[in-house]
């Protein structure tokens, strides 16, 4: 059965592109289906952030072809796992959960490599090219992991 994972940001136009590009890279595709959303409504229908697309390049990873989202509460129902990428997008999605069920399935994705630590991936949205390397490090790392272990 095909195993559903969304990603999660503010924007979805720096953070959770990388990760949905970061993790389509480590899993076979046809047994693993990955998107990504953002929590605000800035960006609906834009490519990821520059700075993302030359870090994800720079890997070898084409995240051009992804456009900006709005989560949706439906997401809770097309989606068996929900990778959020800091506290406050944590807090965001879990406001919009219905039930238990819906809750259970949102994760900071952090808590993949430092479980229970409860640590951000850091905006990087005003931050310099840097600020993105050192988030394609994290999220490649997490990335590692989930591939493991879905
Ligand atoms: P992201 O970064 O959540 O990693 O996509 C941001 C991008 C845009 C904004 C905030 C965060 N913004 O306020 O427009």
């Amino acid at each position: 059965m095909m195993t559903r994972i969304l990603m999660v940001c503010l924007g979805n136009i720096c953070r959770s592109p990388l990760a949905e590009g970061i993790l389509k890279s480590k899993v076979n595709t046809d047994q693993v289906f990955i998107d990504s959303a953002g929590t605000g409504s800035w960006h609906i229908g834009e490519l990821p952030d520059n700075r993302s697309v030359k870090v994800a390049k720079k890997n070898n990873i084409n995240i051009t072809n992804q456009r900006c989202r709005q989560f949706v509460v439906g997401d809770f129902d097309e989606f068996d796992l929900i990778f959020v990428m800091d506290n406050s997008n944590y807090d965001n999605v879990i406001s919009l959960a219905r039930d238990e069920s819906d809750k259970q399935k949102v994760n900071l994705i952090l808590d993949q490599i430092y479980p229970g630590d409860n640590l951000d991936v850091p905006d990087p949205y005003y931050d310099e090219i840097h600020g993105f390397d050192q988030v394609f490090e994290m999220l490649n790392d997490a990335c590692d992991k989930i591939a493991e272990t879905i």
